[in-house]
């Protein structure tokens, strides 16, 4: 069942009931000035961090659920209702709410009156627009007044949730014609307020909360919208919130529209006050006269457009599957882009107060991104750069306005280091830049420990090839991808970390999954050294991956799957004698993908055992059996019951590192058949049970072992979009970056008769076109460039500005 569908001229899904089976948000802001924004105007606002910098209230696992957000009421004599239905719920004889890239639109109807709010965060500045367009359609004369809402947080997100015995005391206002500031801690430590405004006088407002809405009332019957209207209360302390009131009467068939604003102001310390106590608003008066009226609405939405259509335009496909061309030309990289500005930290399933951003999430996010704007990339990698370990380990997260390692969950993930090789692998195949190697990033933060990048990617390669257990295997630590997989530590506690309690870094147990990314991503780095004419160091790096290639056919082979890892016991992981947990999926992906057994046979073994053992309708699952008990040797993995996230979920990150090694092995049809099953697009007409947006990927499905299975959860903040994204732009469509040049070497369907593809690459396009005249799975017969046959499928860099026209037949 659908709620909705895909509206691909404008690049739009459009949702056409509000009882969507979650809220389905979209991500307003691609710069520091974010909102997220339900399909009924729920959400929340803030600046770069949505912990530290939080402009405005989200109650997570709140009931009714998504109650905060940005609200505008409609009073038509006592009827009182919601453009997006939400929170009033009155019915209404129209809805629609289109999610577009960077904005959104909600409209509802109602006895004749029909309301309109766009919504968008303009490019440039740090604010939310909100236009509101009210029209009356009937054929009498109807006087309504309107109530836009929203409550305020009081910055700091953990702080606002916790610490009520002095928040209750701190919130501050200041109002003026048509504004309201909220300047709370502005007084002492804070060089920032927050605006709300409008482009026109207001009848009336109210800033507390309490005097709002009501003591013991809610948003869905707020006091002043169904009585007499709003009170003119000034906050103290308590709640403090925006709230307006416009009186307009509506000739029939007459529309008004108002705008309004939320903007984010910081003033120098200098320049804070314009009088004792009285806030400095000329920035923000400058903001408001920049967005005042419908004109510089339209402009600034209409450069948002071009903005995407330019960043899209850089990989383009058009092909004959309907579904595939609305993933990969509008959804998957409009994903990526949220993923990269967002890591893990705020969403409608992450608080924006946990995770910050993480360092191999945000690795990993990078590979889905880079093509759009590299320049992004290369800040994000020197940022990421900077919060490594001398020895080459890292912080697992770190804050994305301080840019500084959290010190709470600290170090000892040991995949992190060689995803650092992975991001910037992608970065110089992306741009051929090298000078970013040779940029000078301090390690934890400490300019006095700054070396060269490389310097950093070396300690990354010889942090994992230093720290082996006693098969030869790299040393798992706290975690590897898996973060649930925690083998060294012994949480027997309620409220212990699963993670960071105990002796998390054993001298025994290993990960055969970050023996795969050793070979994977060393490979990077060799190849890297070799660019730059470091052939010994090169030599020795490919020794070191050959060595390790050869333990992970030994030590790290089942007989017809690889292992998991070892516990720290030495007892196997993932392998035949186990009882539960006998088979995991990402050892099979990682080390096919790096290629590992795949002239001897292994890879082809395994990935064959992943399709008898582990696949389903919905996806792939992450392991089985699944676990039944609590295994405290194993750690949070089994802390979950069977077919929920890390416990044999189908988790989503995995199923394209699938796709990728399946392309490896040139088996077209069945990468695409892994690709398709967890796509989005394809699945939306099972949205009633995936539950989650069918624009974007989920991080988790429910497994077979779950009593909901095919649910999903987690949507939008997941490395998902980027490995999907190099799935099926890389292993399925076959354009591959490398160091050298543009490579074209697709792997798809039999069936599929071919495709033409447009990508932007270092600064030139390639117009490509792949004719399947024999209905092959993978294979470059022919290939020509700019009518000119080329040995090779490697196109060389052409100069920027160039066309290039690429004809590839496969056979
Ligand atoms: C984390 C990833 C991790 C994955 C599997 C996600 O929630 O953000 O870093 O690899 O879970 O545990």
């Amino acid at each position: 069942m659908k709620y909705g569908f895909f509206d691909d001229a404008s690049r739009e899904y459009v949702i056409t009931t509000p009882r969507t089976p979650l809220p389905w948000i979209n991500y307003l802001g691609c710069e520091s000035f974010f909102t997220l924004l339900s399909n009924t105007g729920g959400g929340y606002s803030f600046y770069r961090d949505a912990r530290l910098r939080r402009l405005t209230r989200y109650r997570y696992n709140n009931c009714p659920l998504d109650q905060e957000g940005f609200r505008i009421y409609i009073k038509d004599g006592c009827n009182v209702w919601n453009p997006g239905w939400q929170p009033v719920q009155a019915e209404l004889d129209r809805y629609c709410c289109r999610h577009g890239l960077g904005y959104t639109v909600i409209e509802g109807e109602r006895d004749g009156i029909a309301a309109r709010q766009e919504f968008m965060v303009p490019r440039g500045d740090n604010c939310l627009l909100i236009r509101f367009t009210v029209s009356n359609g009937g054929d009498e004369t109807r006087p309504l007044s309107v109530f836009p809402y929203l409550e305020f947080c009081l910055w700091d997100a953990m702080d606002d949730s916790s610490n009520f015995q002095r928040n209750y005391s701190t919130g501050e206002v200041e109002v003026t014609a048509s504004a309201i500031y909220h300047k709370t801690e502005y007084r002492e430590r804070r060089d920032h307020y927050a605006v709300f405004w409008a482009n026109r006088p207001v009848d009336g407002f109210d800033t507390s909360r309490e005097a709002f809405i009501g003591t013991y009332s809610s948003p869905a019957h707020p006091e002043a919208v169904f009585g007499s209207g709003c009170t003119g209360s000034v906050a103290h302390g308590w709640q403090p919130i925006a709230a307006q009131q416009f009186d307009l009467v509506l000739q029939p068939g007459e529309s008004r529209s108002i705008l309004f604003g939320l903007g984010y102001i910081e003033n120098p310390e200098e320049e804070k006050w314009e009088s004792p106590g009285i806030i400095n608003k000329s920035r923000a008066e400058a903001l408001m006269a920049k967005y005042a009226d419908d004109t510089a609405f339209d402009a600034a939405l209409q450069d948002l457009r071009t903005y995407w259509e330019d960043l899209l335009s850089g990989f383009q496909v058009s092909s004959e599957l309907e579904s595939l061309d609305r993933m990969v030309n509008i959804w998957n990289q409009y994903q990526c882009m949220v993923t990269f500005n967002m890591s893990r930290s705020a969403s409608y399933f992450e608080s924006g107060i946990g995770r910050g951003m993480g360092f191999r999430d945000s690795c990993q996010d990078l590979l889905g991104f880079v093509h759009m704007i590299p320049e992004r990339a290369r800040e994000r990698i020197l940022d990421i750069a900077a919060t490594q370990f001398p020895d080459g380990s890292a912080y697992h997260q770190y804050q994305p306005l301080t840019k500084k390692g959290n010190a709470d969950i600290g170090s000892g993930f040991n995949d992190d280091p060689l995803w650092l090789i992975a991001g910037t692998d992608a970065y110089l195949r992306e741009t051929g830049d090298w000078s970013i190697l040779d940029e000078i990033v301090p390690f934890d933060n400490d300019p006095d420990l700054a070396r060269s990048l490389m310097e950093h990617l070396r300690r990354s390669f010889n942090y994992t090839r230093t720290h082996l257990g006693p098969n030869g295997l790299p040393l798992i630590g706290r975690a590897d991808w898996n973060d649930c997989l925690n083998l060294n530590c012994f949480s027997a506690h309620p409220g212990e970390s699963f993670q960071v309690s105990g002796p998390s870094d054993g001298p025994v147990a290993e990960s055969v999954f970050i023996a795969g990314m050793f070979v994977k991503y060393g490979r990077a780095w060799a190849d890297i050294c070799r660019h730059r004419e470091l052939e010994d160091e090169a030599a020795e790096a490919e020794e070191a991956i050959a060595g390790m290639e050869a333990i992970v056919l030994d030590a790290g082979w089942d007989g017809a799957w690889f292992r998991r890892a070892y516990d720290a016991f030495g007892h196997v992981v993932g392998g035949k004698e186990c009882e539960e947990g006998r088979i995991f999926l990402e050892p099979q992906g990682m080390c096919v993908m790096a290629g590992i057994g795949k002239e001897s046979g292994q890879a082809e073994q395994a990935l064959a055992s992943v399709q008898e053992y582990l696949d389903t309708p919905f996806g792939i699952v992450l392991h089985q059996p699944a676990y039944t008990r609590y295994h405290l040797e194993l750690g949070e993995i089994s802390s979950y019951p069977p077919g929920y996230k890390e416990n044999a979920g189908i988790f989503c990150h995995i199923n394209p590192w699938i796709v990728c090694a399946e392309a490896e092995l040139g088996h077209g049809d069945r990468a695409f058949e892994v690709y398709r099953k967890t796509a989005p697009a394809f699945i939306e007409d099972i949205s009633e049970i995936h539950r989650t947006e069918p624009y974007v990927y989920s991080q988790m499905i429910a497994g077979k072992d779950a009593v909901s299975f095919g649910e999903a959860k987690n949507s939008w903040l997941t490395g998902t979009a980027a490995w999907s994204f190099l799935g099926v732009s890389q292993a399925i469509l076959g354009v591959k970056p490398t160091l050298d040049g543009l490579q074209i070497d697709p792997c798809i369907p039999a069936s599929v008769s071919g495709f033409t593809l447009s990508r932007r690459y270092r600064g030139a396009r390639y117009e490509i076109t792949v004719e399947n005249p024999d209905g092959v799975q993978h294979g470059v017969k022919e290939m020509l460039v700019d009518g000119c046959p080329l040995a090779g499928n490697v196109i060389p860099v052409r100069d920027a500005g160039s066309t290039v026209q690429v004809r590839v037949i496969m056979g």
